[in-house]
């Protein structure tokens, strides 16, 4: 049996702001008490928040829910924005580039960059593990994917804070903000169209050319659909990469006892895969994401009117102990481990393969290469984005084996 919201729920409890700024600080108890309370919370915005893991994973593969004709500030993410039938002719032009057998090929190149990273890092002794080894090493690989000049990295580091508020949804951002977004937005798409134009005069065997090659000769992707294809294929590569690096040492940094296991669990500087899953569901770098009812559907069992703004906790559905056993625990041996950080259905993250390689790597060669690790300060959360979960330092000491 579904029912229509008919009215905003009366009770504190139900009501949920997935954009409060202070939720960063400590998302997790807040989820808890709103999973607990009720599948359903009601939010700004109309919003309908759904809390529960089974309810967010239905939700996910619902293609009911979705985003609707693409508005203007998400369009800079291509397919992410997009329904079926556009979404997935567009996506398998981009799949063809990240299957996991093109992804394992890139494990040398990837640990020579981690092996360079903490070669610096080893000889300070101190250093931000975030600013100094996640970052640059999720920005190296991106950058060699699409070959583009490594004295760019520090500059499209700094464009990603303004532009990654584009994947909240419109309605949340205020008027400046907005502005300054879609300024850096701006900014960026005239960077990427130089940097098309010059590849197209010198094509090489990197992902730009393939992509140029792919809109040249359409018909799915085409001239103008190729900067909106690398704007997202970058922005996604990295900033989460960078941040899952870090919020997974900053969880094995605060459990000693499971810190030690990963370091039993590392073979050849890659960090065992289910070790990995449990600190992506333990803390994710994407904690909600939004959708729009296209289609009247029912979510936890209450009918939804299409143009309904729903937003999915994927952080929450991560910690619901209707799905996980213990979840506030970090248990690297967690099997099964159904967690939802790579989202579900249609638009599962097509990047899997390499943000797993790529940080399973680098945590895997930290723990191997060093006797000791430990937390040298207090790390603080960002609260640029409300989607985003990240740190704005991690400051560590480490002594080399
Ligand atoms: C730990 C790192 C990462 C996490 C946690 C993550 C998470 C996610 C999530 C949750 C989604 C689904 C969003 C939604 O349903 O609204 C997604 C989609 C996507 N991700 Fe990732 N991602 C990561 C790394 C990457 C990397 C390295 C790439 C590579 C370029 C990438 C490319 C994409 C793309 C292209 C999509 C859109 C897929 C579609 O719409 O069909 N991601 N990611």
């Amino acid at each position: 049996m579904t029912q229509t919201i008919q009215s905003l729920p009366t009770g504190r409890e139900r009501y949920f702001d997935p954009f409060d700024p202070a939720l960063h600080a400590d998302p997790y108890s807040r989820y808890a008490l709103a999973r607990e309370s009720a599948p359903l919370c009601q939010g700004p915005h109309g919003l309908t928040v759904v809390t529960r893991h089974r309810d967010v994973s239905a939700a996910l593969r619902d293609t009911r829910l979705g985003h609707g004709p693409t508005t203007a500030p998400n369009r800079i993410f291509s397919f992410l924005g997009l329904d079926p039938p556009e979404h997935g002719p567009l996506r398998r032009v981009a799949a063809q580039f990240f299957g996991p057998r093109t992804i394992s090929a890139l494990a040398p190149r990837i640990s020579g960059f981690v092996d360079d990273l903490l070669d610096t890092a080893l000889q300070k002794r101190h250093v931000d593990l975030l600013g100094e080894f996640a970052y640059p090493l999720s920005l190296r690989v991106i950058c060699s994917l699409f070959d583009l000049p490594e004295q760019d990295q520090p500059w499209i580091r700094a464009q990603t804070p303004p532009i990654g508020r584009l994947l909240d949804p419109p309605y949340s951002i205020s008027g400046p903000d907005l502005a300054a977004a879609r300024q850096a937005a701006a900014v960026f798409v005239a960077y990427l169209r130089e940097q098309i134009t010059h590849r197209r005069r010198h094509p090489g065997p990197d992902l730009l050319s393939q992509l140029i090659s792919h809109a040249d000769s359409g018909p799915t992707l085409t001239p103008r659909g190729l900067i909106p294809m690398c704007a997202l294929l970058l922005m996604a590569g990295y900033e989460t990469t960078a941040n899952i690096i870090a919020n997974g040492a900053l969880a094995l940094l605060r459990h000693p006892a499971q810190l030690e296991a990963a370091r039993a669990r590392t073979t050849d500087g890659l960090l065992d895969p289910a070790a990995m899953d449990e600190l992506l569901r333990y803390d994710s770098p994407i904690q909600i994401t939004f959708r729009t009812v296209q289609q009247e559907t029912a979510v936890a069992g209450t009918a939804l009117s299409p143009g309904t703004p729903v937003a999915l906790l994927i952080g929450s559905a991560n910690r619901d102990p209707r799905a996980f056993a213990r979840p506030e625990r970090l248990d690297l041996r967690r099997a099964p481990n159904p967690h939802l950080s790579f989202g579900a259905g249609i638009h599962f993250c097509l990047g899997a393969p390499l943000a797993r390689l790529e940080a399973g790597l680098a945590l895997g060669h930290l723990l191997a290469r060093t006797r000791h690790l430990e937390l040298a300060g207090d790390p603080s959360h960002k609260d640029i984005t409300a989607a985003v979960r990240g740190l704005n330092d991690l400051p560590v000491a480490l002594t080399p084996r």
